[in-house]
């Protein structure tokens, strides 16, 4: 089936369940930054997160997902260069200087949220804080572009011009999708794209856009857990994500707290 055909319009009221999704997404992920300081262990800041996924008696869709082998974990933790997908692990520990991304899912009610952030550990090269900035304002970016009968190629541009207009580069090989009753579904967002083309975006379409940028070279590979996507050149990586849906009054942004 192609991802076109998965598209799902949501009512009213299955927005509504996907608002509070969000919001238990985002009290997860707000738990997983505060985990974060030098000396935490990536699976200290997944276990933050996990803490609050269970006060509100959900799990995240990230669990079991299928690939190599089952995910094994409630959230992503990926350090440095590791771009997404980095596994907790009670043996990698956090320092001053370092970047961590944290990617977490919410089913509530049978609707998924999906969201991510980067956040410096302590203080962090110039740089590096830079390539975070640079990767949340690209996020923001995309989101204005979410309105109603624009294409899903004015989000992938604004996002991609975003990005290089800055200097850096976006990923190719991992993109944001649609997000509903399921985690994946259409459309497919590439973080990089030509405006004017591909699906036109109806009210009630809900998307994880999820700009993944590199500082030099925009390749990746998968390190040997075989589900660690890492940048090429072993330099920083970035990743914010947010779940929005398109409506008549403009892009709602449905992974926030308030
Ligand atoms: N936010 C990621 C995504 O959109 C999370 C998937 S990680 C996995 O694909 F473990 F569930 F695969
Ligand atoms: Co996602």
């Amino acid at each position: 089936m192609s991802w076109d055909r998965q598209v799902s319009i949501k009512t009213e009221q299955e927005l509504a369940v996907m608002r509070q999704a969000g919001r238990i997404n985002a009290e997860a992920l707000a738990a997983a930054r505060a985990a974060i300081h030098p000396g935490a262990s990536t699976a200290d800041v997944n276990a933050a997160a996990e803490e609050v996924l269970k006060k509100y008696g959900v799990y995240s869709p990230f669990k079991h997902y299928p690939g190599p082998y089952p995910y094994p974990a409630s959230t992503c933790v990926s350090v440095n260069a590791e771009l997404v997908h980095g596994i907790p692990s009670k043996g990698r520990k956090l320092k001053e200087g370092d970047i961590v991304s944290v990617d977490c899912g919410t089913v509530f009610e049978g609707f998924v949220a999906d969201a991510a952030f980067t956040a410096p550990v302590g203080e962090v090269a110039p740089d590096v804080q830079r390539l975070l900035e640079v990767t949340e304002g690209a996020l923001q970016a995309g989101i204005q572009m979410m309105r109603v009968n624009n294409r899903v190629g004015d989000v992938s541009a604004a996002i991609q011009q975003y990005v290089e207009s800055r200097g850096l580069q976006v990923v190719r090989e991992y993109t944001g999708h649609g997000v509903g009753r399921a985690m994946h579904e259409g459309p497919q967002v590439p973080n990089y794209g030509v405006p004017g083309k591909g699906m036109i975006l109806k009210a009630g379409m809900t998307i994880a856009l999820e700009p993944m940028v590199l500082m030099k070279l925009p390749h990746t590979r998968v390190l040997a857990d075989e589900w660690t996507v890492a940048s090429a050149d072993g330099r920083p990586t970035a990743h914010f994500e947010h779940s929005v849906a398109v409506t008549e009054s403009g892009p709602v942004i449905l992974t926030t707290t308030d």
